[in-house]
């Protein structure tokens, strides 16, 4: 297995980066990626991640900065809050760091978004590096400067634009991912497909099991091709003006289960696999896609162990309830929802619908 397979660039002027895809961190030192320079480095890490993939990288880090420290946090979406992004803060305060600390966020999405928040916001912006060890991180999360943290009221509600140095993707860490991240990660793979790249669709389609069997050949493949069109869109739309808004495509309906459930009972990608398939089929009642592509979503997202139908999230009203949190979406113009939908396979448009016809696709596209 070679240690390098790609390397994928995001361009965005002066805070260009890369995204260096590896198939073992030991693989790197030849050049493929240097670390930024610092007069120290800290390791965000949390308490599952830390013990399993941690050493690597500290070991990589040593030669290069005067002093690595390291900061565990609580696993988990429930800790992706203030109090947990203030433990970053206390160990970056209680090491002296200065501002040409450099942070390193070791772990999924919820490390890597709370790392780039407080890498933005210590001392008015100190450098990061983002070393995902999830599918769902090294294609999605881990690109593009999104950094935030909950609200009790709305997901990632509060947070900044704030771009990465370097992001080094480690195939060889999702070796230890459980079953159930794997397909979260999947959710987030399957959406380029619908809005943006139906060969790469019709790929997934012939190569499910190679990817869910960690071959490291088609999770390279996967790695290369998502960040490529993440890179494509966040290259001609960093700050979410208008286009970058696709890559929300089942995110309107996802993140409001995610909040109506409570942060960590279902994983985000499962809300996004749910979610996807509701904007699916609101834009097949918008004539927008044939039942006929809807149907090859679901099967698809079946295949990658994911759910394809909503989560009651309210007994007595769950449309009403659906609405209510959609409105908080960061979408929301004025109150009224925008949602990503399809205006075909492979074309995703950002608009509104009406509230009825809303309701209707969450009735009938909610279990139980
Ligand atoms: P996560 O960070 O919670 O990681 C999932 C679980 O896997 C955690 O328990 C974690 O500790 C564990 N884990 C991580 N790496 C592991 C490994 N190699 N081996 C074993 N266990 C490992 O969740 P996630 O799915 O990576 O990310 C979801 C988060 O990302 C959400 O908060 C979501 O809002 C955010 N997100 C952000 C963006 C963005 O653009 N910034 C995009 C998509 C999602
Ligand atoms: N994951 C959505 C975005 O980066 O815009």
């Amino acid at each position: 297995m070679p240690d390098f397979h790609a390397s994928v660039r995001i361009p965005l002027h002066d805070r260009s980066y890369d995204i260096a895809i590896l198939g073992a961190l030991s693989g790197i030192g030849t050049g493929i990626a240097a670390p930024p320079p610092g007069s120290a480095a800290m390791v965000v890490t949390n308490d599952v991640v830390q013990p399993l993939h941690a050493h690597a990288l500290l070991q990589w880090l040593q030669p290069h900065y005067r002093q690595v420290h390291v900061v565990v946090l609580p696993d988990g979406e429930a800790h992706k809050d203030w109090q947990t992004l203030n433990l970053i803060f206390d160990a970056l305060l209680t090491h002296g760091c200065d501002r040409k600390t450099v942070l390193y966020a070791l772990g999924g999405g919820v490390v890597g978004d709370m790392t780039g928040f407080a890498a933005a916001s210590y001392m008015r912006g100190v450098p990061f590096v983002q070393v995902p060890t999830t599918l769902l991180a090294q294609v999605d999360s881990s690109v593009g400067g999104k950094t935030a943290i909950n609200h009790p009221q709305g997901k990632n509600m509060i947070g900044a634009f704030y771009q990465p140095r370097l992001v080094l993707c480690d195939l060889s860490t999702l070796d230890t991912l459980p079953e159930r991240e794997l397909s979260a990660g999947l959710a987030e793979v399957i959406k380029y497909g619908p809005i943006a790249d139906m060969a790469f669709f019709a790929w997934l389609e012939e190569h499910m099991e190679a990817v869910r069997a960690r071959d490291k050949a088609a999770l390279a493949q996967v790695v290369r091709r998502c960040c490529e069109i993440k890179a494509e869109v966040v290259g001609q739309d960093e700050r979410e003006a208008g286009l970058r808004a696709i890559l929300n495509f089942g995110h309107t309906f996802g993140h409001a289960m995610e909040t109506g459930m409570g942060y960590g009972v279902w994983l985000h990608g499962e809300g996004v696999a749910a979610g996807m398939v509701m904007a699916a089929e609101l834009s097949r009642r918008l004539g927008m896609v044939d039942e006929r592509f809807v149907q090859r979503l679901r099967a698809l997202l079946a295949r990658a162990g994911l759910p394809t139908r909503g989560a009651v999230i309210d007994r007595h009203d769950n449309a009403g309830r659906y609405l209510e949190l959609m409105r908080v979406d960061k979408k929301a113009e004025a109150g009224e929802i925008r949602f990503v939908l399809l205006a075909g396979p492979g074309k995703a448009v950002v608009r509104a619908a009406p509230d009825a016809l809303v309701r209707e696709v969450i009735d009938a596209c909610c279990a139980g």
